[in-house]
């Protein structure tokens, strides 16, 4: 490590995005050169950009240590924390040796690098009542909690609220009502806390909502544009489920119309899924009146897709299936996960990998930790450690 601190200093150019909508003038790119050691950070030029060019370079910035989660802005392109980003990544992952900063996108620019949290971000989390609905009666001291579930929501608890999921989410940016990655993240970590009392209620009120957790398209944008490893698609999906399995809030049809398709064919029959979603599983069902209703407010959609060729009658009509051996493998997938016991869902920020996790109440899982990408996971039969071994500074906004 000291050896890469002490390189020398070198020249980096920032291409910077600029935007004053107090001029009235329209946005445009800024160029500066820095000198500095490659280690630094990418906030560290800007503000030496700043200090020595251009004192009007307009960027939010606090701790500079990747912990407040003030300084989230682009770096070529892709959403980044400008204190957690050394200056040689950058430029190495710039196309010309010029290092692109840009604002965070789906929110509103204020000026430069900064943009208005609040009226996106900060809106988002307080629709998902972000804090908890204490269980009555509230104990005289403490509530009793198992470790293994404050450890299920240790990975939502360790957002910065950085915005950068929500700069990068795609279903954001065609629907910019979807209540988003970071705010369901936060609701899965009141979800998912026993100590909670709504659990259902707030499950019911983000799946009836049309911008709620169906909303998602599973691109995995926020998965990989978080810096902190929350996994807000993860935390979604564990929405769903909760929702959908325990619940049996809306889309447990659907949810169960699809598998059972996936299971008999080995690929999606779409003519098949709106009856079985509405009728169940039996050739009866796709006389049921809700299906039917559904069908005709479809019309307009399955014609325009028949004009357009990207269904034929008969495609629609006949079940996609796979060769034998191939379905075979799929439900062979199906019989390994249906011989499960119970659904058990610890996450991976903290287990390291599914598979080898214990299920919750075996004391193995009690402090077991394991970062991705660190050492080993203990051997299952270990010694339950006490001392969680998690780098991270779990925090709750
Ligand atoms: Fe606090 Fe970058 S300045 S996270």
């Amino acid at each position: 490590m000291a050896e890469v601190h002490d390189r020398p200093p070198e020249q980096f150019t920032l291409k910077m995005r600029r935007y004053d909508p107090e001029s009235g003038g329209a946005p445009y790119w800024d160029e500066h050169t820095v000198e500095l050691e490659p280690h630094r950070s990418v906030l560290e030029a800007i503000l030496q950009a700043r200090d020595r060019f251009d004192g009007s370079i307009g960027i939010r910035c606090s701790c500079r240590q990747a912990i407040c989660g003030s300084c989230g802005i682009r770096v070529n392109g892709e959403p980044a924390l400008a204190c957690h980003t050394h200056l040689d990544a950058a430029k190495r992952g710039a196309d010309d040796g010029v290092i692109e900063i840009e604002p965070m996108g789906n929110m509103p620019v204020i000026k430069d690098l900064i943009v208005d949290m609040d009226a996106v971000h900060w809106k988002k989390i307080q629709r998902v009542t972000p804090w908890l609905l204490a269980k009555q009666p509230v104990p005289e001291r403490e509530y009793i909690v198992s470790k293994e579930a404050m450890v299920d929501v240790t990975q939502t608890m360790g957002c910065i609220q950085c915005g950068a999921c929500v700069s990068d989410c795609l279903a954001m940016e065609v629907d910019p009502g979807f209540i988003g990655p970071a705010a369901l993240a936060k609701a899965y970590r009141f979800v998912g806390d026993p100590r909670d009392d709504q659990q259902f209620e707030r499950l019911n009120d983000l799946a009836q909502d049309p911008q709620g957790i169906f909303d998602c398209t599973h691109c995995f944008k926020c998965v990989q544009a978080c810096p902190k490893d929350v996994n807000p698609m993860g935390q979604i999906m564990r929405l769903r489920r909760i929702a959908t399995n325990d619940h049996h809030i809306n889309g447990k049809r659907h949810e169960a119309a699809f598998t059972t398709l996936i299971h008999d064919n080995g690929l999606l029959w779409e003519a098949e899924l709106l009856p079985r979603s509405y009728g169940g599983n039996s050739w009866f069902g796709k006389f049921a009146p809700p299906a039917g209703k559904e069908l005709l407010s479809s019309l307009p959609a399955i014609l325009k897709a028949l004009v357009r060729g990207k269904v034929t009658p008969m495609g629609a009509l006949k079940p996609h299936k796979l060769p034998k051996a191939d379905l075979k493998s799929v439900q062979a997938i199906y019989d390994k996960i249906e011989s499960r016991d119970e659904r058990y869902e610890l996450n991976l920020y903290i287990t390291g990998e599914d598979e080898k996790a214990t299920p919750p109440g075996d004391p193995v899982a009690v402090g077991v930790t394991h970062e991705i990408g660190g050492s080993e996971p203990p051997p299952v039969g270990a010694e339950p450690t006490d001392t969680p071994t998690e780098t991270r500074e779990p925090r709750e906004g």
